[in-house]
Order: C-alpha cells, then sequence, then structure tokens
C-alpha cells in the first residue's frame, strides 16, 4: 500500500499535537504548516522517536501575515500530498485588525485557510483527495451579519469566533459541493488546549480546571477528527461527538442553524474577499 501524506496546519496546538500522534500511529506522512518551526521540528522529533518511519515536512506559514500565507501557500503546492487538515484556529485573543482588512481572528481562522484552499483548487493538485475543516459547536450563534462580516463591532469572544468558523464551514460546503475533491467538516467537542490561554490568568485557571473535569481530553476528542479522515460528510453535515455534541463517540450529523440563502451569501462573500486579497 502507498504510503498517505497529510498536510496539516496547527499541528503544534493542542488538538494539532494529538492528531498527529494519532496520524503518525495509522501509518501516515505529514506535513506540518505551523508557524514556530522550533516547536514543529520538536514535535516531529516526539514523533519520530515513537513512529521513526514517518516522514515529516514543516512549512513555515503565520496565518495573521498574508505575505507569508502567500509564500508557504506556494511551496505547498510544490508538494504531494492527499489530504489537508485546517486545524489552525484561535479564539479568545486581543481583537486586531490586519492588513487584509479583517480581523486577526477572521483572518486565522478563516480567510487564511480559505485562500490555501482555492489555491490548491486552482492548481489542481493531483494527489489531493480530501479537505478537512475543523468547525466548531461555536458556529451555531453567529449569524451572519452583511453590515460587519468579520464582527470586529462585536463584544463577545465566542460570537466573534464562531462567526469566523461559520465562515470556513458553510463557503467550504458550498465551494466544494460539485467537487470530486471531498470536504469533511469535523469537531472535537470542547477539550482542554491553548484555546483559553488569552483569558486573565485565575479566570483561565479556573476555565482550565472546570473543562478538564468536564469534557473530554484531547486525546480522546482528537478521535472525531481521525474517525472524518476515514468516513465523509455530505453537504451540510458535521462530524463530532453523539451526545450534545460533547461526549461520546464521532458521529455523523446535519447541521441545522444555516439555511442555504445564508450559506450561498457566506460563500459569495468568501469569493469577494478572496478575489480582494488574491493580487
Ligand atoms: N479546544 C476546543 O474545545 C475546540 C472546540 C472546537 C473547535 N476547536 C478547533 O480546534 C482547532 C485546534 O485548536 P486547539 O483547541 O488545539 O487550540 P490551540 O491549542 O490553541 O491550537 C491552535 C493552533 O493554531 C495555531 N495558530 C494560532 N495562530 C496562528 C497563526 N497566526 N498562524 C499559524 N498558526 C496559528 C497555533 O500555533 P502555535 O502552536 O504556534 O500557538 C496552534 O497550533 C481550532 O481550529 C479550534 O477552533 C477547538
Amino acid at each position: 500500500m502507498n504510503k498517505k501524506t497529510i498536510a496539516i496546519t496547527g499541528s503544534t496546538g493542542g488538538l494539532g499535537k494529538k492528531i498527529c500522534f494519532h496520524l503518525a500511529r495509522l501509518g501516515y506522512d505529514m506535513i506540518f504548516i505551523n508557524r514556530d518551526i522550533i516547536k514543529s521540528k520538536a514535535l516531529a522529533d516526539g514523533i519520530m522517536l515513537k513512529y521513526p518511519k514517518t516522514n515529516i515536512s514543516h512549512i513555515i506559514m503565520d496565518l495573521t501575515d498574508f505575505n507569508s500565507v502567500k509564500t508557504a501557500t506556494n511551496e505547498l503546492l510544490t508538494h504531494s500530498f492527499n489530504t489537508i487538515i485546517l486545524n489552525a484556529g484561535i479564539y479568545n485573543v486581543p481583537l486586531k485588525k490586519l492588513n487584509t482588512g479583517y480581523n486577526n481572528v477572521f483572518q486565522v481562522n478563516f480567510v487564511s485557510q480559505y485562500y490555501i484552499v482555492k489555491k490548491l483548487l486552482e492548481n489542481k493538485n493531483a494527489s489531493l483527495e480530501k479537505i478537512m475543516a475543523l468547525g466548531s459547536i461555536a458556529h451555531n450563534y453567529s449569524k451572519l451579519d452583511e453590515n460587519d462580516i468579520d464582527f470586529s463591532t462585536y463584544k463577545k469572544a465566542s460570537k466573534i469566533y464562531g462567526n469566523s468558523k461559520r465562515f470556513l464551514m458553510f463557503s467550504l460546503f458550498e465551494l466544494l459541493k460539485d467537487s470530486n475533491i471531498k470536504l469533511c467538516v469535523a469537531h472535537p467537542g470542547i477539550t482542554l488546549t491553548n484555546m483559553t490561554n488569552h483569558y486573565p490568568k485565575i479566570i483561565n485557571w479556573l476555565v482550565k480546571i472546570g473543562i478538564k473535569i468536564i469534557f473530554p481530553s484531547p486525546k480522546k476528542a482528537s478521535k472525531n477528527i481521525i474517525y472524518a479522515l476515514n468516513n465523509n460528510c455530505s453537504y451540510k453535515q458535521w462530524i463530532g461527538p453523539k451526545i450534545f455534541n460533547i461526549w461520546g463517540k464521532p458521529t455523523i450529523k446535519k447541521l441545522k442553524t444555516c439555511e442555504d440563502a445564508e450559506s450561498k451569501k457566506i460563500y459569495e462573500i468568501a469569493e469577494k474577499i478572496y478575489k480582494n486579497i488574491n493580487i
């Protein structure tokens, strides 16, 4: 059997690391797309110690820096791989307007990763079979606001984050609807990673203890993403934990909170954004 290769963004994060150890155990080679080469190489070293037959290469990309995104995407286009996992994401960080005109949460979670997908499709990467995007339950609570595309005027981090995930998930459903490249949106439920690190120290400590006690570990939560590798979602379905989208075995479910008119509008806006930044 030919060895398959998976490219993954944000592999040095809490879930990313666990996903990569699972992938190495299953015999995949990997292309890490990370912003920090030292962390990226340290993760590769850890994996190689346990799974020495794994081939790992590194591409450095900072998703907040659009020049870096362009350069690194060009480099990615020279590689051969079967699946890309769009895993990098930020949640409760101080909002910053970037030179694309969008805030950092919208750009990291959506704009930059949508750009990567568009370039992969345009360049007809022959080996590419599947695109996987990390969704979140938070997408449910952030309906499209055409007057504030990236939710920069919104106060709640969960809404700003949810909006960016809603854009990522539904723009990709529309973009890949009739494509022969499969899309699978997967989510881990809720699990303790570095996502809450920007909370004030004491709050973060309390939140972390709470999440650790109540919710599944990142190792267990990452199994939802691994399950999604070999199981496909149809249009507007996703894979995640069975019970309340938080606990239990990975299950395919229908996404119910985004009507067709809204997802088509999200896609239309995504295409406009891509056109404007692709210069
Ligand atoms: N944890 C949860 O409960 C939960 C729930 C639903 C969905 N998710 C999704 O799961 C995915 C992984 O998140 P996580 O929970 O593992 O969080 P995490 O531990 O904070 O990991 C986030 C990853 O994104 C990378 N990243 C952040 N900003 C970046 C930038 N500017 N350029 C390039 N990479 C950047 C981080 O890089 P560094 O390692 O360099 O910091 C890290 O690898 C995210 O898409 C998140 O939205 C998580």
